[in-house]
């Protein structure tokens, strides 16, 4: 069965089991791996992107359900790695081995575009679902910490770029 959906701010087709989760429409039918496989299950957030802005576990959402929704993985998050978590992440060296943390910058940039200058209960609370065999919890933190300083100015601000990725 044909789909249309908004991937990254672009129309995208697809023709697949409507039951598919959207993980493997992203990976396998659009070619975006930057999504992560983990757990199957909605459980360890490897998988997580943005439906409508808000983090989403792809590998829990059929095909079926996405209708006009926009979606945004890792590689919509900037065109440039100009996003304040990618160059945060990067300043700081947060990841070990890397698998979970295209799913923990999702989380993190859905946190910041609502709530810019999180406390580190707000980051704990709502970085709880996504989780990092390395336990790289502590500079997760501080590299939000470092985004939510980077994004003071509103042309840079985490909220401003996954308005422009949505479009
Ligand atoms: S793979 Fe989706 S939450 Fe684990
Ligand atoms: S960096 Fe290895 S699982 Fe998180």
């Amino acid at each position: 069965m044909k789909f249309s959906l908004t991937v990254n701010g672009q129309s995208r087709s697809v023709d697949a089991d409507p039951e598919t989760p959207l993980l493997w429409i992203l990976r396998d039918h659009l070619d975006l791996v930057g999504t992560k496989y983990g757990c199957g299950i909605g459980q360890c957030g490897a998988c997580t992107v943005h439906i409508d802005g808000e983090a989403a576990r792809a590998c829990s959402l059929p095909l079926s359900t996405l209708g006009d929704k926009k979606v945004v993985t890792i590689e919509g998050l900037s065109t440039d790695a100009s996003h304040p978590l990618q160059k945060s992440w990067c300043s700081l060296d947060v990841p070990q081995c890397g698998y979970c943390q295209a799913g923990q910058i999702m989380s993190a940039a859905a946190l910041l575009a609502k709530n810019p200058h999180p406390t580190d209960t707000d980051i704990d609370e709502s970085m709880a679902g996504n989780l990092c065999r390395c336990a790289t919890y502590t500079r997760i933190r501080a590299g939000i910490h470092e985004a939510a300083r980077l994004a003071s100015d509103a042309k840079n601000s985490p909220k401003a770029q996954l308005q422009e990725a949505a479009k």
